[in-house]
Parts: structure tokens; C-alpha cells; sequence
């Protein structure tokens, strides 16, 4: 049976949990969204992983549901669940996927989430450190070992419909809409290495005489930030780098 994983993963949180799964092949959704990657026909278990962004669905995955699955034929996918990562507030975000999923002729068969470190910088300006994310984790590792066994032997869990949805949607869809980060600033130390080309999800930043320049084009990720091997890039008020628990080269999407 052909199980395919896709994640997106800003700074590694979700990818951790997509790597626990041990369910198949793992690809980003960033490989879907270019074209180098297509889900094959014959799949036949599909997970979706991903981190709850204002409240919802990031950016990339909304894109993946409506360009890429709502575009191939489904009736091979017997079971899809999803797992989101989440820095406090998870909401409603498996109801709000569910949602999604069944416009588009799909079902949900099960969803969870997971806490994990927050590596956004508007309400994280002091970065988690090494010692405090591994607390973070071994907290949920039962979670998600739970989790991990559930998914394989095909556990049926449909979330509950919130409240305000329609509304809470709307606003998260807005919230998380590519725009340009002002705020967000590439210093002297910058050395063009070309590292958060390589994380940004958006392929957002190029390279331009020797040093990193972002586009208009930021879904406010922080991975360029927190992956910059320099620490050339600034943010107002933010201090540290949250490494999170994959290395810097696992996130490379292309
Ligand atoms: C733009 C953005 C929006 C976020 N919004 C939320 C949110 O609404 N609720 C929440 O609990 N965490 C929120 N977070 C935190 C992430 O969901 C959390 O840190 C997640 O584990 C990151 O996963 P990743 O490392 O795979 O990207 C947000 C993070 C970012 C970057
Ligand atoms: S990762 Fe840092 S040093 Fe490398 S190009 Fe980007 S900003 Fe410059
Ligand atoms: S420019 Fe930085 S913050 Fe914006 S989407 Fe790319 S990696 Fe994320």
C-alpha cells in the first residue's frame, strides 16, 4: 500500500512529527507547488502536516488543497489524516482542513495536534532555546508516539465543527496572505551564503550582489531568520535563534 507524507514545515516542528510517522515517503508541499513532485495515482494513505498559522491553515497548504489536490483524482486515497503543530492556540484548524477537504470531494478520517515550541517573532521576540525546546518535545513525545499508533492502524477521529468558522476562516485566510515584511531586515553581517533561499517556503529571497534580498512575497515564517548561520537578519526587538529539532539542511526545498 502506497502511503505519501506531505509537510510543510516553516522551522522544523512539523517535520519532526512527520519524521515520528514513519509513514511512507515525506515530501514538502513546496515540491508540490513547483511541479517537481506529484502525489502518485496509486496512493493510497495520505498525511498532511503542517503548523496552525493565524488561527488556520498556513498559506502553502491552502494553496496545495486547492491547486494540487483538488485537481488530481482522490478515489485511490482510502485514508487521509493530518496533524498539526501548534505554539498555543491550535483553534480549530483540523474542523477548518475537514472543511476544505470535503469541498473538494475528500474526507478527513483523522486529525490532531501537537504543541510545540512558537519560533513567530511578533509574539516570541526572545527565541526558545535548546534546553527549553527539548522540553517542549519530551512534554508531547507521548502525544505523539499516541498519535503514531493511532495512524497506522486507521483510526476513524472526525474534529468538531467550531463555532464562527465561516468568519474565523476568512480572517485567518487574510492574516496569512503573502505580503511584504518590512520589518524584517538583512544586516552587514549577511555573506550571500544563499541558506535562506533555501528555507524560505516562498521562494521569497534572492540573492542580489553578494547579499540576501526579500521579496514582496513573506508569509512571515521566521525561517530565514532563525536558519541565517550569521544571524544577518533582523527583526525589531528579536534576540536568539530557535532551532527547533531538525537540522538546517532538512528544510532545504529545492
Ligand atoms: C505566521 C505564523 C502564525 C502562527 N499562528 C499561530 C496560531 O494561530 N496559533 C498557534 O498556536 N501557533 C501559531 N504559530 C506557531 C506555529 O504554529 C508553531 O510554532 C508550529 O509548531 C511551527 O511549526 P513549523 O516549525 O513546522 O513551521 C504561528 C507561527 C507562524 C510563523
Ligand atoms: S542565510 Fe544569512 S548570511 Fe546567508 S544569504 Fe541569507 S541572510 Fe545572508
Ligand atoms: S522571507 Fe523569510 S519570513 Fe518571509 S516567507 Fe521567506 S523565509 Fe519566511
Amino acid at each position: 500500500m502506497r502511503s505519501v507524507i506531505i509537510v510543510y514545515s516553516a522551522t522544523g516542528n512539523s517535520l519532526k512529527v512527520a519524521k515520528a510517522i514513519k509513514d511512507g515517503e515525506i515530501h514538502f508541499v513546496e515540491e508540490l507547488l513547483s511541479g517537481s513532485y506529484a502525489i502518485p495515482e496509486d496512493t493510497e494513505r495520505l498525511g498532511i502536516i503542517f503548523p496552525v498559522n493565524c488561527f488556520g491553515i498556513p498559506y502553502p497548504i491552502q494553496r496545495f488543497i486547492s491547486e494540487c489536490l483538488a485537481r488530481r483524482d482522490n478515489s485511490a486515497l482510502g485514508y487521509i489524516y493530518a496533524v498539526a503543530t501548534y505554539a498555543g492556540i491550535e483553534s480549530s484548524v483540523m474542523a477548518d482542513l475537514e472543511t476544505e477537504l470535503t469541498g473538494i470531494g475528500c474526507a478527513l478520517s483523522y486529525g490532531a495536534s501537537v504543541r510545540l515550541p512558537d519560533a513567530y517573532l511578533p509574539l516570541q521576540k526572545k527565541a526558545v532555546g535548546e534546553i527549553e525546546a527539548l522540553a517542549a518535545l519530551n512534554k508531547v513525545q507521548s502525544r505523539i508516539e499516541k498519535i503514531v499508533e493511532e495512524i497506522a492502524r486507521e483510526e476513524i477521529s472526525i474534529p468538531c465543527r467550531a463555532p464562527f468558522r465561516r468568519l474565523r476562516r476568512r480572517i485567518s485566510r487574510i492574516a496569512t496572505r503573502p505580503e511584504r515584511n518590512r520589518r524584517l531586515a538583512v544586516g552587514e553581517g549577511c555573506t550571500g551564503c544563499g541558506i535562506c533561499t533555501r528555507v524560505c517556503p516562498m521562494d521569497n529571497i534572492a540573492i542580489e550582489n553578494g547579499k540576501a534580498a526579500a521579496g514582496d512575497s513573506c508569509i512571515s515564517c521566521f525561517a530565514c531568520y532563525h536558519r541565517c548561520p550569521e544571524n544577518a537578519i533582523s527583526y525589531p526587538g528579536a534576540k536568539g535563534q530557535y532551532k527547533g529539532f531538525v537540522d538546517t539542511e532538512e528544510l532545504f526545498k529545492r
